[in-house]
């Protein structure tokens, strides 16, 4: 990436519009690599064309790295909607930073308000398109705590295919197994509409929690507590994609 003057570096990380980076510059709040910048027109090498972390600066004093794309992982509590506009709860991104939310950082893919665990996030519209797509199957694992007991019978159905209201053809799970009396952990390749209860429902039984552990070849990081997030890194982007074929 060709050098890019500090007000356009600032104003593509999400601190505000060019005019309003341009006066934090001026009013002395940025540091470039620790040293304090207070021209706007100041070229500095961004250091990343992609997620990787660059050009260290700092805005009143909170250090950041320059990314060109933003894609992030976030633990999801529970009574936090994935919108822009909530209707009963808060948005997951007020979990966020401000920057994220002006640089277009979005949800790939729901869970409900009151599922937990792993959400991607990006401000890369292909990257958004590519892995909220259904004709990807990507793998998701959702850890599954039932009201009534977690039968042999019920796993045979969902791994048999269940029907739902609205759907041409049977869902299968990819993969079904219990993990105590009452839990399971449930691998479904769609991302449709309440899949998870949908299909729980269908085979007779009612989700009590709902967890998302993992998505493709990425699972949810342990260091990060309910509501935390954090950057995903080259290794994180290789691991999601890591996930053997269906079937195999
Ligand atoms: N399935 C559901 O029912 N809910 C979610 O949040 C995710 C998958």
């Amino acid at each position: 990436m060709p050098a890019m003057q500090i007000e356009r570096l600032l104003h593509a990380q999400g601190f505000g519009s060019r005019k309003e980076c341009r006066a934090l510059i001026r009013a002395g709040y940025i540091s470039v690599a620790g040293v304090p910048c207070e021209n706007p027109a100041a070229e500095f090498d961004p250091g990343s064309t992609d997620g990787r972390p660059g050009l260290e600066f700092s805005v009143d004093g909170q250090p950041w790295r320059f990314r060109a794309q933003a894609y992030l992982m976030l633990h999801k509590p529970a009574g936090y909607e994935c919108s822009h506009k909530p209707t009963f709860h808060p948005s997951i991104f007020r979990l966020l930073p401000p920057q994220m939310l002006t640089r277009g950082v979005q949800c790939i893919g729901r869970l409900d308000q009151d599922t937990t665990g792993l959400l991607l996030l990006s401000d890369d519209g292909q990257f958004i398109h590519q892995w909220s797509s259904g004709k990807k199957r990507t793998p998701k694992v959702y850890e599954v705590t039932l009201k009534h007991a977690a039968s042999a019978e019920l796993i045979a159905a969902l791994l048999a295919g269940v029907e739902l209201h609205d759907e041409p053809e049977p869902i299968a799970a990819a993969a079904c197994v219990a993990t105590g009396s009452h839990t399971l952990d449930l691998t479904i390749c769609e991302g449709k509409y309440h899949q998870v209860k949908r299909m729980v429902a269908a085979a007779g039984n009612r989700v009590e929690a709902l967890h998302r552990s993992r998505v493709g070849g990425l699972a949810l990081d342990p260091a990060l507590a309910s509501g935390e997030w954090r950057w995903l890194e080259a290794e994180d982007l290789a691991r999601l994609a890591d996930f053997p074929p269906e079937g195999s």
